[in-house]
């Protein structure tokens, strides 16, 4: 029987190409059956661990860029330890793959102390997170990922943790039940979400430093690749990385992962040196485009552009026609088109602007 992935790749295939990024789109509900996951998604993916360990830095100096947050957090960092004692809780909100849990990390390291991860979704029980805290050393880090995550409960059972160091423990049971407070070291939680905004506002407040990361710009990411190549013993220009850092979509994880497939370009189709013309070529057959737009990016635009007139169009028929789930339009595809000024939402709908329509324009020439 013929599976859905050589279905859409037979699909693929048959369509005909009109440029070196656009297919003659057909906008039929199976085409949009991705089979492969997307080379720019800023997401992490399972197996991709190691190598991300690899490349990740682990001092304030070989984090690039977030200077602004970067100067503060040594400022505070230096100061606790001068006083002997643990930093401030700390919140870092940003998109994926912006390096949250690298600055998580980085602290830890600099403060010179222990760090227990854990994630918000893992920690479902107050027992749980009793287990841990109850088990840190004295000024340690406690990292809690996606911690927009955690239940309720956990998370208010971590206020007195947060604020006062204690916890309270039941013991026994039924009649017999007491309550007993639970002195605890003194720690630094340090949370790290994508979704800062459905933090409660009381959980939000009992952090005392909360920071935002942002896209990085291309003279920082031509440098996180030229260091990332060093250690991954990949010769390379800054012509090639800069060609990369064009269109990684501001993310160090993009950045990486699209270095680790141009890398092959270069060992196989060129003489193992990233250049800028090899990485070119290699971005081109990887089709991502010099904004950093991806095939289904290109769809979107192409199909308010050429179907709808360049909108406006409602997500729900965005949503039929690309038979794509509303939510993943919304949240995946869409915060990065519109943060490029290629899409905009307007209260009747989508539209696509000028730019998008330039951009279309320009590739198939
Ligand atoms: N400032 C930086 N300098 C150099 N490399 C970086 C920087 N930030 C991130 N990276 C690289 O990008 C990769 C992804 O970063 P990280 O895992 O910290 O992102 P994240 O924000 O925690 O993502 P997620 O939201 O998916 O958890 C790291 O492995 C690291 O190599
Ligand atoms: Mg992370």
């Amino acid at each position: 029987m013929e599976t859905l992935k050589e279905k859409s790749s037979k699909k693929k295939s048959a369509s005909k190409a009109t440029s070196k990024y656009t297919r003659e789109i057909s906008f039929e509900p199976a085409d949009a059956v991705e089979e492969a996951p997307r080379v720019v998604d800023g997401h992490k993916r399972d197996g991709e661990a190691a190598w991300e360990q690899s490349l990740r830095p682990q001092r304030f100096d070989d984090y690039a860029g977030q200077t602004r947050v970067k100067e503060k957090l040594k400022v505070f960092v230096e100061a606790a330890k001068g006083r002997d004692e643990a930093l401030d809780h700390i919140l870092i909100s940003g998109p994926p793959g912006l390096g949250k849990t690298t600055l998580a990390t980085i602290i830890a390291n600099e403060m010179g102390v222990d760090i227990k991860t854990t994630s918000g979704p893992a920690l479902d029980k107050k027992g749980d997170l009793a287990a841990i805290l109850t088990g840190l050393k004295p000024n340690s880090v406690l990292f809690i990922d996606e911690i927009h995550r955690l239940n309720r409960v956990v998370e208010e059972y971590l206020y007195s943790a947060m604020e006062d160091y204690y916890i309270d423990i039941v013991t026994g049971e039924g009649l017999g039940a007491r309550s007993m407070k639970f002195q605890l070291v003194p720690f630094t939680l340090i949370g790290a979400t994508t979704r800062a905004g459905l933090l409660n506002a009381p959980f939000r407040d009992r952090f005392g430093i909360v920071e935002r990361l942002s896209f990085y710009d291309r003279p920082t990411l031509t440098s996180i690749l030229m260091r990332s190549a060093e250690l991954l013993g990949t010769k390379i220009n800054e012509g090639g990385a800069g060609e990369i850092a064009k269109r990684c979509r501001g993310t160090p994880r993009i950045a990486n992962r699209l270095l680790k497939r141009v890398r092959d370009y270069a060992q196989v189709k060129g003489n193992g040196v990233i250049t800028e013309d090899l990485a070119n070529y290699a971005l081109d057959q990887l089709e991502v485009d010099h904004l950093g737009l991806d095939d289904m990016d290109r769809k979107i635009l192409s199909l308010i552009h050429e179907k709808f007139a360049g909108g406006p169009v409602g997500i729900e028929t965005l949503s039929a026609a690309l038979s794509e789930e509303k939510d993943t339009l919304e949240e995946v595809y869409e915060p990065f088109l519109i943060q490029e000024g290629l899409l905009q939402k307007t209260p009747r709908g989508r539209i696509v602007t000028a730019l998008a329509k330039e951009h279309l324009e320009g590739l198939s020439q």
